[in-house]
């Protein structure tokens, strides 16, 4: 009886513990780049918070150089979707692709799952990573922009 008390008040410690730190990680990223959101230029703090999203969400089909894999996922270096209309962008982050139309020249078979679970801040983070990584350099993407077009939809 006692053994199995004690177990349980360490395992109850443990889960504690782990879930006031990410509970702490997820708070800090949010307060830090909400603060930045309205900057056009990438600050800092939405190039870190991106890059979290990016390897969560995007690094495994679009690999860590954003070089993607031939023939079944785009790279995300130089294209039309990353550098041009943000609307665009952001709706291929929303909605997902299924177009399997030539980028930069090639077509690619995989399919990329909408990633509307991501909250806009997190979209925003993560586009204006991926428009001022790989060798892109292109203006930031806002919460208000994200929010615009998620509204579109429904
Ligand atoms: C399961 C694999 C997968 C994941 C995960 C994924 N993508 Fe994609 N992505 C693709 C594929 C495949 C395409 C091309 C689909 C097509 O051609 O119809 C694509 C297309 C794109 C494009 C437009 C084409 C280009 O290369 O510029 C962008 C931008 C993009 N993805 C960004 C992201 C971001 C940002 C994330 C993370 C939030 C992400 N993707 C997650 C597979 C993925």
């Amino acid at each position: 009886m006692n053994r199995v008390l004690r177990c349980s008040f360490v395992a109850g410690v443990m889960v504690s513990v782990f879930s006031f730190q990410s509970c702490a990680q997820t708070k800090n990223a949010t307060q830090k780049s909400t603060s930045d959101a309205a900057k056009v230029s990438p600050t800092e703090v939405s190039m870190a918070a991106g890059k979290l999203v990016y390897n969560q969400n995007c690094l495994v089909c679009h690999q860590a150089d954003g070089g993607g894999v031939p023939h079944l996922n785009p790279p995300l270096s130089q294209t039309d979707y990353v550098l041009g209309e943000k609307a665009r962008l952001i709706g291929v982050v929303l909605n997902g692709l299924d177009a399997h139309e030539p980028i930069n020249d090639e077509v690619y078979s995989n399919v990329m799952p909408a990633h509307n679970f991501l909250t806009d801040q997190q979209i925003a983070d993560v586009l204006t990573f991926v428009r001022n990584s790989f060798e892109n350099k292109a203006s930031a993407v806002s919460v208000a922009e994200v929010k615009a077009e998620r509204a579109k939809k429904k």
